[in-house]
């Protein structure tokens, strides 16, 4: 399968702490793929060096085929690796907007699969190829806000509104927003489900798999196995900073072992 990113026996240490001994996974192409395992594990840590704010040790990250060793976060950014954070992180007291544009700083003119373009691009645009198209860089800043308003309805009502003033589900909302705004081709995302109610978690879960129906290549960290595995194709369990199990995410919803372990049954 054609892969989007992969890391090579990735080791990463804080000082004298370990956090990453030796992790290898693959992300393909078009596809969601899961990060479980239990607190401390190092799932963070491998998102985070993936997106350049930590770096590695030892090993190597492959990206459209290029090492990221030389490349720098905002590069990667700009390359479309796109992270949400744990904890969401957004700036309280600016407003649901000016959030949102903050995501769009890397955004520069470019080509966009036509898959991502709002119906008003579509028509703007007719006359070029039906597969992808040229757009400036306030074009694709316009149909990524269109989208993020099309997506979650809410932060357009609430976007004159100081960001500190959304619920936790909102600013997850936001959060997930803001990275949309930087035209992500790898939106990775770090426990996006924490702290939500059930409810809320469905309807933002359900939104990644729309979004990665329009061919956006996910990467997600999760405690909440049984939710992720469900939208997922693939998934990895790390532990104390290994990798103990691997498997397609219908297999790993019957393992017994990790259904005791991680799925709380
Ligand atoms: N900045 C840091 N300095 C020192 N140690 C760190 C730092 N960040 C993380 N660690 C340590 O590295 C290990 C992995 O942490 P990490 O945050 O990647 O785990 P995690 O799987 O994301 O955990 P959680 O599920 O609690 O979010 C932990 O032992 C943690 O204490
Ligand atoms: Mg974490």
């Amino acid at each position: 399968m054609e892969s989007i990113l992969r890391t090579e026996n990735l080791k990463v240490s804080y000082g004298v702490i370990q956090a990453l001994k030796g992790i290898t996974i693959n992300v393909p192409k078009g596809k969601i793929t899961a990060i479980l395992g239990a607190n401390g594990g190092g799932k963070s840590t491998l998102l985070k060096t993936i997106s350049g704010i930590v770096t590695e040790t030892s090993g190597d990250i492959i990206y459209l085929d290029q090492s990221l060793r030389k490349v720098a976060p905002e590069k990667r950014t700009q390359k479309g690796i796109i992270h949400v954070p744990e904890g969401r992180q957004i700036f309280g007291e600016l407003t649901v907007f000016e959030n949102l544009m903050i995501g769009a700083f890397t955004v520069k003119k470019g080509t966009v699969p036509f898959t991502q373009l709002t119906a008003t691009l579509k028509k703007a645009t007719a006359d070029q190829d039906t597969t992808e198209r040229v757009l400036t860089k306030k074009q694709i800043i316009a149909n990524n806000l269109e989208k993020v308003f099309t997506y979650f309805p809410v932060l357009k009502e609430r976007a004159d509104q100081m960001a500190i003033t959304l619920s936790g589900g909102e600013q997850q909302m936001l959060a997930i927003g803001r990275a949309l705004m930087g035209t992500p081709k790898l939106l990775i995302l770090d426990e996006p489900s924490l702290g939500l109610a059930p409810l809320i978690v469905q309807s933002i879960f359900k939104i990644l798999q729309e979004l990665n129906q329009t061919g956006i290549s996910i990467l997600i960290v999760e405690q909440n196995a049984l939710q992720t595995l469900k939208i997922a194709d693939y998934g990895y369990v790390i532990q104390i900073g290994q990798m103990v199990k691997e498997g397609p995410a219908q297999t790993l919803l019957k393992d017994p072992a990790l259904i005791e372990a991680y799925l709380g049954k």
